[in-house]
């Protein structure tokens, strides 16, 4: 395999097709499609060319893919290959003239890409030497002229296009169409994900897979420094320069076009909410089925196990970190990945370095579990995707069932983390044969966390939307809990940040005095997670914060005994009795349904919170 280098990411979505003129598809059908499926990547801007007679169409606009979609004509597409693109900014602002495709002087070739090429001004800086007239500022555009620039020396396209991506240094996944070669998608792929889809009488190319998935479920997951094109018919690629086999590299996804629905739901994030009970019991049946010996011994022989996350994934990681030590008493440490270097001179050979992300290609964690392999330690994949780059890289990988995850805020894959997390813990309280934990007990609770799951989403709709109700007038919050509690807390204070944009914090509720508790005044919102482990060390914390005027929410047990909840709460959302491990993976819950309803009271739109993206490649 090439090693790739290092390189940063954006976090654009692309697809392409070729498709023969029997096949049935429509060309604005393909597109649409895909490019909605892709939206939750980037969606700043959007764009397509299509190639149809000789003519190359370019679409493009800044605002969001329905923009595309209902312009004039877009229905009357007709061609046979074509590319679109969902855009998040990274070189240029978010406009029309930056908006992908981009093409050359003569706009007979258009391009797409994911990724940031780094000697972009370089290069540029010689094609303006030489004449090319550029109308975008992106780093993109090169390579359209790159192209152009090699065909004017003599080049056929293929060969143009190879020569053009031999001269790019950084991250790229790329579909390029060229009016001369009117039945192929060139693409190259370096660090930016990029997977190849074999359908009847049609092929793809794109970032994502659920933007064909409607249309086929065979794969090929493309290696970096690979290149090729596509028709119709054919998939030609290779590897630096010698053509490559692909009839050994088809895989057959379990993803059914279903699942990438919206369900009946008005949101993606409210579907992945509801389905939770499910990919629970999903990810508990995965876990049984897969063997964890290999794993399970370096954990119990290493020196301390790191567990790497951004974002939720962190905060999973976190509690995972939080129950090997309290259940096991082993040497854990959560860490932020981009925040790895912290620990990399502490790192030891036979150390393990978990690696948690949903999509198994958030760039800080694959660049640190590069550097913890570097560095002699084990690495291990817990991922959503088991076809991602993390998964592909690190020594072992544990594959969660939650599927597909649409919505940006992650909510279905942080329970199915921390249910995974916790599994591990218990099976390795059995490998160790530790005299602490009662592994079976373990093991038996996380099964029924999905039914948990299920009375929790019952029981607490209608309270969060009257809590939300509160919450949407609101400026800040704060989410306060103890040990295991922390992270849960964590998590519900970045829903609340992501989707609803109130400001909230959240801290060990014993720490909350040393500071926090200046800004503390009548009716400033303050969720305590009461997780039914150790809660009495909360009851002073929500006294002092009711003494100062607070509007106190408590997530806690319904048969709870502890006087301070009843006495000091404005509104409780009352748990159904479950114990310890089913309360860790569920007690998010209330809190991802506190952030959805308050953005709906605030007339956001959940699925897409401003600024983010789904899959953060950027460094
Ligand atoms: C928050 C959210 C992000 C991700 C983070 C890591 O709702 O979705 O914070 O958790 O970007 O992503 P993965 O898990 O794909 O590595």
């Amino acid at each position: 395999m090439v090693v790739p280098r290092i390189g940063k990411q954006s976090l654009c979505g692309i697809i392409g097709f070729a498709k023969s003129s029997k096949a049935s598809l429509r060309c604005p059908e393909i597109l649409r499609d895909g490019l909605r499926r892709l939206e939750y990547r980037g969606y700043d801007s959007a764009g397509i060319a299509v190639l149809s007679q000789g003519l190359l169409t370019i679409v493009k606009d800044v605002g969001s893919v329905e923009k595309i979609i209902e312009s004039p004509g877009f229905s009357m597409l007709d061609g046979g290959v074509a590319i679109g693109h969902t855009r998040w900014a990274t070189h240029g602002k978010p406009s029309k003239d930056n908006a992908h495709p981009h093409t050359d002087c003569r706009k007979r070739i258009a391009v797409v890409h994911n990724g940031i090429i780094e000697n972009y001004m370089d290069l540029k800086r010689l094609l303006l030497e030489e004449g090319h007239v550029f109308t975008s500022e992106t780093d993109t555009e090169v390579i359209a002229h790159l192209i152009e620039h090699f065909k004017s020396l003599g080049e056929k396209s293929f060969e143009a296009f190879k020569k053009a991506v031999s001269m790019l240094r950084g991250s790229y996944a790329l579909a390029v169409i060229d009016v001369d070669e009117p039945d192929k998608i060139f693409f190259a792929r370096n660090v930016s994900p990029l997977l190849i889809g074999l359908g009847s009488g049609v092929n793809f190319v794109s970032s994502d897979l659920a933007s064909f998935v409607k249309y086929t479920n065979r794969v090929v997951v493309l290696m970096d420094g690979e290149l090729g094109y596509i028709s119709a018919s054919d998939v030609h690629l290779e590897l630096g320069g010698k053509p490559v086999d692909i009839s050994s590299r088809i895989r057959v996804v379990e993803l059914d076009a279903q699942s990438i629905e919206k369900g009946g739901f008005h949101h993606y994030m409210a579907k992945e909410i509801f389905e939770q009970p499910y990919a629970l019991a999903q990810t508990f049946s995965a876990l049984q089925t897969q063997n964890l010996s290999e794993v399970l011994k370096i954990l119990a022989e290493a020196r301390r196990v790191y567990i790497v996350g951004a974002g939720t994934s962190y905060h999973a990681s976190l509690l995972g970190a939080i129950a090997f030590k309290r259940f096991l008493g082993l040497e854990a440490e959560a860490l932020i990945s981009s925040e790895f270097k912290v620990v990399s001179r502490a790192i030891k050979w036979g150390d393990v370095v978990i690696g948690v992300s949903q999509s198994g290609e958030t760039i800080d964690t694959l660049l640190a579990l590069r550097e913890a392999r570097e560095k002699g330690a084990k690495t291990v994949a817990l991922v959503n995707n088991p076809f991602s780059t993390i998964a592909r890289e690190s020594d072992y990988v544990i594959s969660m069932r939650a599927g597909p995850e649409i919505a940006v805020a992650a909510t279905k894959t942080f329970t199915t983390q921390v249910l995974t997390l916790l599994y591990i813990v218990a099976r390795l309280a059995e490998f160790i044969g530790s005299i602490d934990v009662d592994y079976r007990a373990l093991i038996q609770g996380l099964k029924i966390s999905h039914e948990v799951a299920q009375n929790i989403l019952k029981a607490s709709v209608e309270i969060c939307k009257a809590i939300a109700t509160e919450l949407a007038r609101k400026q800040s919050a704060y989410y306060l809990g103890r040990v295991f509690g922390v992270p849960i807390a964590m998590e519900g204070a970045l829903k609340l940040k992501e989707i609803a944009y109130i400001h909230a914090e959240a801290y060990p509720a014993g720490e909350s005095k040393h500071g926090p508790i200046a800004l503390i005044e009548n009716g400033f919102p303050v969720i305590f997670i009461y997780l039914g482990f150790l809660d009495e060390l909360l009851e002073s914390n929500v006294e002092e914060m009711k003494a100062r005027g607070a509007y106190i929410i408590t997530v806690a047990q319904g048969d709870t005994t502890l006087s301070s909840i009843a006495r000091y709460s404005n509104t409780i959302i009352k748990m159904p009795k479950a114990p310890l491990e089913a309360r860790l993976v569920t007690y998010a819950i209330p809190l991802q349904l506190i952030a959805y309803y308050t953005s709906i009271m605030k007339g956001l739109d959940p699925d897409k919170p401003r600024n983010l993206a789904k899959t953060v490649t950027v460094i």
